[in-house]
């Protein structure tokens, strides 16, 4: 069966001496709190990754992600980050899709399929992030909008590859606004995202794909929204920065 997930999205936050304060707090708080079939994801800015990683090593339980991975293999590709090197640092996960990365830097469903294919074939499994603006689900078929997401970035993988995908669905209208999607919201959006997935792979592997939900998660919200049956979790941002709320949320799965 799916994996149960809490993921923290640090960002572009915390100097390193933060960042190292930030990690060993949670890993004392949290590591007793973790259930056997439970994942605790870190995911720091790049510069942090191996040190972080030191805290971590014996929790098999605990995992780091990056943030980001290049599209391209290797070469004149000043400051962007590729594949080989997450490898050749044991980096397990990659945030891909994420709704900035979609706003700011103008990453589109054809681009993130190249990121998800070059981190596949690296050994890193994706957590991809879907989600509708506020328009959208105001105004257009935000369902389908979201469904489209997947098919363009991830239907053309092999049942096998996709099993090494996790998804997060971000409301983006819900990220870092403090408007926390319902339960009910989340519910029908994750339960549609699992029939999409059920049409094109079988029931079998949408029932093991992890699908985590993110926006505004916060000690309050968690618990209410990891009851729902489809919702195996959540990408946390701002809550994440804090020791404290993060272990609740980790509770909370
Ligand atoms: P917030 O939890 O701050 O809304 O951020 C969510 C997010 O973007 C996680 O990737």
């Amino acid at each position: 069966m799916r994996k149960k997930i809490v993921a923290g999205n640090w960002k572009m936050n915390k100097t390193m001496d933060e960042a190292v304060a930030l990690t060993s707090e949670i890993v004392n708080m949290a590591k007793d709190e973790v259930r056997n079939d439970a994942q605790v994801i870190l995911c720091p800015p790049a510069l942090y990754l191996t040190t972080i990683q030191k805290y971590i090593t014996d929790l098999p339980n605990f995992a780091i992600a990056a943030q980001n991975v290049s599209d391209k293999l290797s070469g004149a590709y000043t400051g962007e980050i590729s594949a080989v090197m997450l490898q050749s640092i044991g980096i397990k996960y990659v945030l891909i899709g994420h709704s900035e990365r979609r706003q700011y830097f103008n990453e589109d469903n054809a681009l993130l399929a190249e990121k998800v294919n070059i981190s596949l074939a690296h050994g890193i499994s994706p957590i991809f992030c879907c989600g509708e603006s506020l328009n959208q689900r105001q105004n257009e078929d935000y369902i389908g909008f979201v469904k489209n997401q997947l098919t363009e970035s991830l239907f053309h993988l092999s049942e096998e590859q996709l099993l090494n995908i996790v998804i997060a669905y971000e409301p983006i209208w819900a990220i870092g606004t403090g408007m926390t999607a319902s339960a009910e919201q989340a519910q029908e959006m994750h339960a549609a995202l699992r029939a999409h997935i059920a049409s094109k792979y079988g029931q079998e592997v949408a029932d093991n794909i992890s699908i985590l939900y993110g926006g505004s998660v916060s000690a309050a919200s968690a618990p209410e929204l990891f009851q729902a049956p489809d919702i195996d979790g959540g990408l946390v941002g701002g809550a994440c920065l804090k020791s404290r709320d993060f272990t609740e949320i980790i509770k909370a799965r």
